[in-house]
């Protein structure tokens, strides 16, 4: 082992962004990877979460079937990726479309969670997740030309590359740009995840993903895999305003489900069914980051995927796909400048190869998820704003209908842009050796 030349790879986090990257790599006979995270057990954890047809054919792309698999993705099969319903009347006043064609599998759908993250983790070596290990910080060792990357426990390990996917919160990248923590967005989201029995006795019971949108909240309901049930509620206030509700709730905690009931007692009678039937109910406050300057760290041999990269908190419901989408470029540009050989490599990548990979996958996502990131700010800055304000029925529905069309998150192709931009490279490298 010891004269075969790999090129070690040590992912903070095991999340989704974590273990697709490390998914995409595991063929490689001379890349070596870990996941480090800091949880001490990948438990069930999380509310439900949705896929646009970019990351469901990114999953499948990747060989990871079983995650596209109907026990747990659930797709609306009038092919719709959101329907809008009026909180008063329940009459359908928008919808959202595929723009291009989408097969059957690869339409958007929702799941639980804990549910990805297990179709993901049946394809990695779990001896190769080492939980409990919390990213402390990364540094060169000059003499032995790797990265020492060190956790809150007082061990360390070596690295060719680091890669941050340790969420939005990211430690990774927060120890490179300091500002770049996130903040509140003043929006507080209620999530439920029941079985469907609490609700299946609901005569009109949606069987179809739908936004139901009022002048001052939103309620999203879904069916997901295995016969789950979710229920999302909402609340908006200006962050600023000193006597804020929730401004000092903590992520993934407790809620109460009256509160719920309070909030929905003026809409239709579907809706205050489903909430006087949702059993229990979590509080998840919002915060996003505004896009940080550079994707490429500590001298060419660090960079980030997923929420650590774009802290966009979870807005069009993009992060899942975007980290996806990251993982598979991350991988595509390591492959790039060390292409998988069934032959032992005679050398791993030298430091400006490594530097180069990093710079095409910064090429490939960075301009695009810094326009999604733009957006959501965009929107929650709007958000804010109309907090207060009294709003005519003809104003909600104008705005269901003005709402932005997401389809170029949810249908963008991480491919044809890597292609272009290793086209692009190419041009330039033509020119620069006609002159
Ligand atoms: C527990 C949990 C529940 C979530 N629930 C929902 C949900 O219900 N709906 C939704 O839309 N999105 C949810 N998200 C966010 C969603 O998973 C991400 O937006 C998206 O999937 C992008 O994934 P990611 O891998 O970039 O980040 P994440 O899924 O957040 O994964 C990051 C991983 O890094 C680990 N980590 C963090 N800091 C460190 C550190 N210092 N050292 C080592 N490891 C670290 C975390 O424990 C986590 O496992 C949740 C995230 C988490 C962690
Ligand atoms: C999806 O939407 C269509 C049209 O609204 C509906 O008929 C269908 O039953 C929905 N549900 C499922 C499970 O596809
Ligand atoms: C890294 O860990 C080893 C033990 O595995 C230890 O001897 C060494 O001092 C550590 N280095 C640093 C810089 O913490």
């Amino acid at each position: 082992m010891a004269d075969t030349p790999s090129l070690r790879i040590v992912i903070i986090g095991a999340g989704i962004a974590g273990l697709t990257t490390a998914i995409a790599l595991k063929h490689h006979p001379a890349i070596d990877i870990d996941n480090y995270e800091r949880a001490s057990e990948l438990r069930e954890i999380g509310a439900s979460i949705a896929l646009g047809p970019n990351g469901m054919r990114t999953l499948d792309k990747l060989g990871i079937q079983n995650a596209l698999d109907e026990s747990i993705a659930f797709r609306n099969e009038s092919g719709h990726p959101m329907i809008y319903r009026h909180y008063k009347t329940n009459e359908v006043v928008s919808t959202d479309s595929h723009r291009g064609s989408v097969e059957y599998r690869h339409l958007t759908s929702r799941f639980y969670r804990a549910h990805l993250q297990q179709a993901l983790l049946e394809h990695v070596d779990p001896s190769r997740v080492h939980l409990s290990k919390a990213f402390h910080s990364v540094s060169r060792d000059v003499t032995a030309g790797k990265l020492l990357v060190t956790f809150t426990d007082g061990t360390n390990t070596t690295a060719d590359i680091l890669l941050g996917a340790d969420g939005i919160h990211s430690a990774v990248r927060r120890s490179f740009v300091a500002t770049s923590a996130p903040t509140w967005t003043g929006w507080v989201a209620f999530r439920s995840v029941f079985p469907i029995s609490h609700v299946s006795h609901i005569a009109d019971l949606p069987d179809e993903a739908v936004h139901i949108w009022g002048p001052d909240r939103t309620l999203f309901l879904s069916r997901l895999g295995k016969d789950l049930f979710t229920v999302v509620g909402s609340s908006q206030t200006d962050p600023a305003a000193a006597d804020a509700p929730y401004k000092d709730a903590v992520w993934d905690t407790d809620g109460d489900v009256n509160v719920l009931r309070e909030y929905y007692q003026d809409w239709s009678p579907l809706v205050r069914a489903v909430v006087d039937a949702v059993p229990h109910t979590r509080v998840y406050p919002n915060t996003a980051a505004h896009a940080i300057d550079s994707w490429v760290l500590g001298d060419g041999r660090v960079t980030l995927a997923g929420d650590a990269a774009h802290a966009h908190g979870g807005a069009f419901a993009a992060g899942g796909s975007l980290a996806i989408d990251d993982a598979w470029a991350f991988a595509a540009s390591i492959l790039e400048v060390f292409p998988a050989t069934t032959t032992a490599p005679s050398r791993i990548p030298s430091e400006t190869d490594i530097a180069r990979a990093l710079r095409l996958y910064e090429k490939t996502r960075k301009e695009h998820t810094d326009r999604v990131l733009r957006t959501v700010h965009q929107g929650n800055r709007k958000k804010v704003a109309r907090v207060g304000k009294v709003e005519t029925d003809e104003e909600l529905r104008a705005r269901m209908k003005s709402r932005e069309d997401p389809s170029w998150i949810h249908e963008h192709d991480v491919e044809a842009t890597f292609l272009s931009v290793l086209a692009g490279e190419g041009k330039r490298a033509e020119e620069q050796a006609r002159l």
